[in-house]
């Protein structure tokens, strides 16, 4: 087989990347280990921000979004006694969408296929060849059990934290940092409404609780629970009790409404950084270059912006022949991929509580600053709402 852009993983960064190109009139190959169905069921991203929202709209993907989506003017802040709202709109001029990655998968998959995009499911074996020149390839076994070359004249990496593509870079090139947080979330989903308007991030002394949603009908919150949690041990009625104390219940009338819980697992929580983000024709993209701790909802939006700054670069260099962009996307991407480590590490710090009393101290102080200063909310707001692609 032969294509232009070989793209590893149908994530959401694989799929919008396939998209834009498409749209410049680039063709490309799709190859991704899952089956269609469990990429499209996986229980992931839930905020957009407000420039992946205009990104979406702009290539034809928010038609479902706006109709279904909800959009939110900010978020909740609290602590014991205390719950303040940060209002992104007035302070940025920005909002954030809710709308689940399931549900931006279901519309990348649904685009892709009226347009006829080459996908490869359920594919094994996958490996990267000479990424350092003019003629990269990629091998795999396709779901027949037939074994593949795929020729291109540039391989994307957007195969997510496990897939193969970052490890493709050699060790004398590549340079990783790493935080491994000592604390995990346990998520649920409930058929039950969302007991709030927009989305509570709670500190409090027994651990961080977040309440957040998916419709009018769907609530999805969280738990700070120890590394190792084993989620057996956690049984519906501990769940929903340790969420009513953290988030407050009886607080000022408040009350959280319990329901059937319909998934539950454990998360466990890192940022993780990989540079350069392209290695002669190899590029990388989303969670294969990086991953952030859910706290600032930033993963997704993380992964839109590399595409978006990724897509126009391979257009300038294959139609054009120009490589400056394609030259400068990694330290390009990398600014706006330290911004949001920095800010996912700053909201989990500031959030998730240790045995430290010193470090409660400092936390308190810091919700209380970013809750009554407007520029400590606008610095808030303004990073969640999310900055300009390209910032
Ligand atoms: P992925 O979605 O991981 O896609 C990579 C794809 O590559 C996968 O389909 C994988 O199967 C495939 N693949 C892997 N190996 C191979 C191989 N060998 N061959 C072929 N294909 C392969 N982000 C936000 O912005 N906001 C949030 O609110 C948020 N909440 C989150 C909550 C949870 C519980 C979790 C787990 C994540 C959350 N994130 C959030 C992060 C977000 O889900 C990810 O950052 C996002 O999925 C990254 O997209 P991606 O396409 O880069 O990677
Ligand atoms: C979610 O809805 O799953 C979600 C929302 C906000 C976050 C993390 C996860 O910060």
């Amino acid at each position: 087989m032969r294509t232009e852009v070989a793209i590893i993983g149908a994530g959401p960064a694989g799929l919008l990347l396939s998209h834009l190109l498409a749209q410049d009139g680039i063709e490309s190959v799709v190859v991704e280990i899952r089956s269609a169905e469990y990429v499209a069921s996986r229980i992931r991203a839930g905020v957009l921000e407000h420039s992946t929202v205009e990104l979406l709209e702009s290539v034809g993907l928010g038609e479902r979004l706006r109709r279904e989506g909800d959009e939110h003017r900010g978020i909740h802040l609290q602590w014991p006694e205390e719950r303040h709202h940060i209002d992104f709109v007035d302070l940025t001029d920005r909002s954030v969408w809710i709308y689940g990655q399931t549900e931006v998968q279901k519309d990348l998959v649904a685009a892709r296929a009226s347009a006829g995009q080459e996908i490869h499911y359920e594919v094994t074996d996958t490996a990267l060849h000479d990424l350092d020149t003019e003629r990269p390839y990629v091998t795999f076994t396709d779901v027949d059990g037939v074994a593949q070359r795929l020729d291109a004249d540039v391989v994307v990496g957007c195969d997510g934290s496990f897939g193969p593509s970052r490890g493709a870079v050699p060790d004398s090139v590549k340079q990783s940092w790493e935080r491994v947080y000592p604390y995990s979330w346990l998520g649920i989903l409930a058929d039950v409404a969302p007991s709030t308007d927009e989305l509570i991030y709670a500190w409090h002394p027994d651990g961080f609780a977040m309440h957040s949603m998916r419709s009018s009908t769907v609530s999805r919150l969280y738990l700070q629970v120890p590394n190792g949690t084993d989620v057996a041990d956690w049984s519906d009625e501990r769940i929903w009790d340790g969420l009513a104390t953290r988030l407050g219940h009886g607080q000022d009338g408040w009350q959280l409404n319990p329901g059937p819980i319909t998934e539950k697992s454990v998360l466990p929580m890192r940022s993780f950084v990989q540079t350069p983000m392209r290695h002669g024709r190899l590029f990388l993209a989303g969670d294969a270059a990086h991953i952030v701790p859910p706290t600032g909802a930033k993963g997704l939006n993380l992964a839109v912006a590399d595409v978006a700054m990724l897509a126009p670069a391979l257009a300038a260099l294959l139609r054009k022949k120009d490589p400056t962009l394609a030259d400068s996307y990694s330290d390009d991407a990398l600014r706006r991929v330290w911004r949001c480590t920095h800010f996912s590490w700053w909201m989990t710090t500031m959030l998730h509580t240790s045995d430290d009393p010193f470090d409660a101290q400092l936390q308190l102080s810091q919700l209380r600053w970013v809750t009554s200063s407007e520029a400590g909310a606008a610095g808030l707001a303004e990073n969640y709402a999310g900055l300009p692609i390209g910032f």
